[in-house]
């Protein structure tokens, strides 16, 4: 029977993605951001609401100047995720773990060595969000100049080509551990990769085999017309932040994507953030004692930050006039639609911002919060959700011990893990 899907999006800096949320009194997230039964603890409450996966989101630097503001109240400390996943990987046999690397932050080789390292440590459970660099910043810290928007694409293409050209050099039956022979693998089933392009060359024999699960799970998120070419091309999933009225758009084109470059469409899960209360009055209280704690002024960069814009105070009580820029031409368009109600002025859209970057939110109690994810499921026909929390641990395990079971009575959350790897479990196959 199909069911939904989840995987719960994380950051690993104090302010996850909620801005200011390290402020509540129940969070728990900052402090533990530098300790190793914080990260087993989510690990394992995570597996026990039988989610597919964890998914880290990232940036390689803390953000753009304008965005100055958020670094103070809670952007950074930032610990690289890809040194987390095996600390939740140890306590968990089933979940998923997902990170973001950017193709800017290391030659293709390293990433394939470093990934394919924690996939076969995890027995194949590592997904790979592959992005590109929207950021001004990511590169200025590496003392590099962002490349326009398609161009950074493009360049990403050629990196994965090297990527599985590596992936496919070293096949587990090169391992025959021939004690009698002293020979390790049989180095004529392993490929030596030679690769010359444009942008990115390899020369080298692989260093590492390839997994359980044959190469990492790929995610993608980009939103522009590039940006869905890249992820029909290379994802098995994409991670979607888009406001509830442009869900339907957004599988169309995700399908004509798929159909412009001959492959299936990749599975597709929206992002959305529960917010999950005794009664609908005490899940109001939450998102409000949320938006109370954002400064506006931090809201304000942290939006001109991912739109490439600057914002000034004068302009809170008008409605947003939408320009395209170079960072994200698919979160320009996802401005458009995120009011239900008409434009939305910048105060609004800012503190919606600041606390459920363009999703929409589900507020009530856990059979409301079920209903609704029901609802959409059907109505949308997407293949699952990628659940944003509020205070953590608190909105996780509110979704674990509140939902979850709720969709399992219904048969549309598994009660058990079909298999062990990532990709049997998130793909089915
Ligand atoms: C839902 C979503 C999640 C994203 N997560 C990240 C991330 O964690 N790190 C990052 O550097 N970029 C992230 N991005 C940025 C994209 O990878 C991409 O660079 C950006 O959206 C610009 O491309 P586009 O115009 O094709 O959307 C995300 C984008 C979206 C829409």
């Amino acid at each position: 029977m199909t069911q939904i899907h989840f995987n719960m999006v994380m950051t690993t800096s104090p302010n996850s993605h909620a801005q200011s949320v390290w402020a509540h009194p129940l969070d728990q997230h900052a402090a533990g951001l530098m300790s190793p039964d914080y990260w087993r603890h989510l690990a394992m409450t995570l597996e026990r609401g039988r989610f597919d996966g964890v998914f880290f989101a990232d940036t390689l630097a803390a953000g753009d100047s304008s965005a100055g503001e958020t670094l103070a109240q809670g952007g950074v400390p930032r610990p690289d995720p890809l040194e987390l996943l095996p600390l939740m990987g140890s306590v968990t046999k089933y979940l998923g773990l997902a990170t973001t690397l950017s193709t800017v932050c290391m030659a293709p080789y390293l990433a394939v060595r470093r990934l394919g390292t924690i996939d076969n440590l995890s027995g194949g459970r590592l997904a790979w969000n592959v992005v590109t660099g929207y950021l001004a910043s990511d590169f200025e810290a590496l003392g590099l100049k962002q490349p326009e928007h398609d161009a950074r694409y493009d360049q990403a293409d050629e990196y994965m080509e090297i990527c599985y050209r590596l992936w496919d050099a070293f096949p587990p039956e090169a391992i025959i551990a021939d004690k009698a022979s002293g020979d390790f693998v049989d180095p004529s089933l392993i490929k030596r990769v030679e690769y010359t392009g444009k942008y990115y060359s390899c020369s080298a024999f692989p260093t590492m085999v390839r997994s359980p699960q044959g190469r990492p799970l790929i995610f993608q998120a980009g939103a522009s017309n590039r940006g869905m070419d890249f992820a029909a091309t290379h994802a098995d999933a994409v991670f979607a932040l888009q406001p509830r009225t442009a869900w339907a758009g957004y599988l169309a084109q995700t399908r004509a994507a798929a159909e412009r470059v001959g492959r299936p469409p990749p599975k597709v899960f929206f992002g959305i953030q529960p917010f999950i209360g005794k009664t609908e009055a005490e899940a109001q209280q939450r998102v409000a004692e949320l938006e109370a704690r954002v400064p506006i002024g931090t809201a304000l960069a942290r939006l001109g930050g991912l739109l490439g814009r600057v914002f000034s105070e004068d302009e809170l009580d008008r409605p947003i006039e939408i320009r395209e820029t170079q960072a994200s031409q698919g979160w320009m368009t996802a401005v458009e639609h995120v009011s239900e109600r008409g434009a939305p002025t910048l105060r609004q859209l800012a503190l919606h911002f600041a606390i459920s970057p363009m999703m929409p939110r589900i507020v009530g109690t856990p059979e409301q919060v079920a209903d609704t994810i029901e609802a959409w499921w059907r109505e949308t026909g997407c293949y699952g959700f990628t659940v944003t929390p509020n205070v953590l641990p608190d909105s996780l395990e509110a979704f674990v011990d509140g939902v979850t079971p709720l969709l399992q009575k219904r048969g549309l959350m598994r009660t058990e893990y079909a298999g062990t790897t990532y990709r049997e479990n998130l793909l089915q196959q």
